[in-house]
């Protein structure tokens, strides 16, 4: 087991691809904080999931935008668990709003800013001294590429930024990030399937275990010289016309 009698927080742990690395990182022998936003009941089964697993988890409603309120979440797991070594960033709106530069909403892009890149700098602020007590490691999940998109792609690609620039001021803690392609974390159509399926060079859609496996392998002393790097995990998407 690679991370047994570690802790690990995950922001956005009710859903997708954030409960799936909760699952993972549990299977491993790790400790579980759930954190989520507006979903109790996703994370009340994240949680169940996970001490199926036979590790320990406690579920944190916090806005991951709200200092105040990560503060509190962050104290809340080192009470219950001692300590803190990996920080997952996870968290973002979902479905994602639609920014339209014709009729602009402000406090819309606003709250984009606020959740999908500030809340990844608010997080990794208030973990950090227990990242550095345990020689822990960051891992972001943004979105290194796309074709456009003005808004929630916008605000995600500031992710890749990031990284690189939290690699740099906070080193030796490792920060690294994982951007995924198209992965089914909403009940795709057959024709989003088809649509996808056909844009990948493996020839199907992303799962979330495809993203979570390699969000343990960078926190893992696999990736023990890994640092400011985001990993593409799309099927090779970024590749197809
Ligand atoms: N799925 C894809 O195709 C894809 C592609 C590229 C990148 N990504 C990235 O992968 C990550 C996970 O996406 P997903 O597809 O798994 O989405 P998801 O199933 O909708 O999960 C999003 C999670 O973020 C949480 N969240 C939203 N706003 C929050 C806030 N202000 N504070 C704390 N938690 C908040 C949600 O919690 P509540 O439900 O409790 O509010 C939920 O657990 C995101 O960063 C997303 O941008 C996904």
């Amino acid at each position: 087991m690679k991370f047994r009698g570690k802790c690990v927080l995950v922001t956005g742990a009710s859903g997708g691809i954030g409960r799936e690395t909760a699952l993972q990182f549990s299977r491993e022998g790790a400790n579980i904080l759930v954190n989520y936003h507006s979903s109790p009941d996703k994370a009340e089964a994240t949680l169940k999931a996970i001490k199926e697993e036979g590790t320990e988890a406690i579920s944190v409603k916090a806005d991951v935008s709200s200092p105040q309120e990560v503060l509190k979440m962050v104290d809340k797991c080192t009470k219950r668990f001692g300590r803190l070594d990996i920080l997952v960033n996870n968290a973002s709106q979902h479905p994602p709003p639609v920014f339209d530069i014709d009729r602009p909403d402000w406090s819309l892009w606003q709250r984009m800013v606020d959740v999908n890149a500030m809340g990844l700098l608010v997080c990794s602020h208030h973990a950090l001294i227990h990242l550095r007590e345990q020689r822990g490691c960051i891992v972001n999940v943004v979105m290194d590429y796309a074709p456009g998109g003005l808004g929630y792609v916008a605000t995600k690609a500031w992710g890749s930024v990031l990284t690189r620039g939290l690699a740099r001021k906070l080193s030796p803690t490792r920060v690294n990030a994982v951007s995924p392609g198209a992965v089914d974390t909403w009940g795709m159509a057959a024709e989003e399937i088809h649509y996808y399926t056909k844009k990948s060079l493996l020839n199907r859609v992303g799962k979330p275990e495809d993203v979570a496996k390699t969000i343990l392998f960078l926190a893992s002393d696999d990736a023990s010289y890994i640092t400011g790097e985001t990993i593409v995990v799309d099927g090779g998407k970024r590749l197809v016309d």
